[in-house]
């Protein structure tokens, strides 16, 4: 795997991380894992099978029976599509509930490996670059201001035309935050060798750039 470059982006609830891996992968022509999404697939597997979000060993039993495919927008786990059921606030918050779980995460440690192929990957989540893919040769870590990450969900709710209430969102940003910091089981913690890219003052194409320059700066001196 020495020639496939593994590019880790970790940060908070919406910072961006999402939208600026996708797009720095394009960019660079590598391909993407959305980390976030293993686990919301889990919450709602588990909710469908009316397994437990409290229940460590069924979790991660459940895990290691999905077969879990990507098709751009499209997630098929066993043959069904669950792109949009598992987009919602409820299997967000159900995701921050599995994942506490040290077994689950460990079942899913082979799925994300997997993702590593030829050139390279860019994968986001909260433990991209500290346990999932230590040796990447580039770490980010993707943040912005809480107040700020709530007013870019509630525009992203309101573009979807969901119903959506700026103070519940801060308020459940700050519980999730809670949740991600505090876990024992791989907590969203900047790796001591990532690269902190703070976008509370810039929009998503300057995060886009400045995270492709960060890629381009590190490749320069490592290769
Ligand atoms: O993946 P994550 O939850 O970290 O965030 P996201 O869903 O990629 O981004 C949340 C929203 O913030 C999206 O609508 C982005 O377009 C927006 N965004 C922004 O307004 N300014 C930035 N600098 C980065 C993202
Ligand atoms: O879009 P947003 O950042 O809100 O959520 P996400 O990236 O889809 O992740 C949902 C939840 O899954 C997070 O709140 C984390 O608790 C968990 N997660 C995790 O524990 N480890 C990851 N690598 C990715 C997500």
């Amino acid at each position: 795997t020495a020639s496939i470059t593994v590019v880790a982006i970790d940060g908070p609830s919406a910072s961006g991380k999402g939208s600026v891996a996708q797009r720095v992968a394009k960019h660079l022509g590598y391909g993407y894992l959305d980390s976030g999404a293993l686990y919301r697939i889990v919450a709602h597997a588990a909710q469908q099978q009316n397994v437990s979000w409290q229940d460590a060993e069924a979790l991660a039993a459940l895990a290691r029976g999905l077969h879990i495919e990507f098709h751009g927008e499209d997630v098929l786990v066993n043959g069904q599509d669950v792109g949009d059921a598992i987009r919602s606030e409820a299997m967000g918050k159900g995701a921050s509930e599995v994942a506490v779980h040290g077994p689950l995460r460990a079942a899913l440690l082979d799925v994300q490996h997997d993702f590593r192929q030829a050139p390279g990957l860019v994968a986001d989540g909260r433990d991209m670059a500290t346990v999932v893919f230590p040796d990447a040769a580039i770490k980010i870590f993707l943040t912005a201001a809480v107040e700020i990450r709530a007013e870019r969900r509630y525009k992203q709710l309101l573009a979807k035309g969901a119903a959506a209430d700026l103070s519940t969102i801060l308020e459940d940003l700050k519980a999730r935050d809670a949740r991600d910091q505090q876990r024992a089981a791989a907590p969203l913690v900047q790796a001591e060798d990532a690269v902190l890219l703070d976008t509370s003052a810039i929009d998503l194409e300057q995060s886009v750039a400045q995270a492709i320059e960060i890629v381009a700066n590190i490749k320069t001196i490592a290769l």
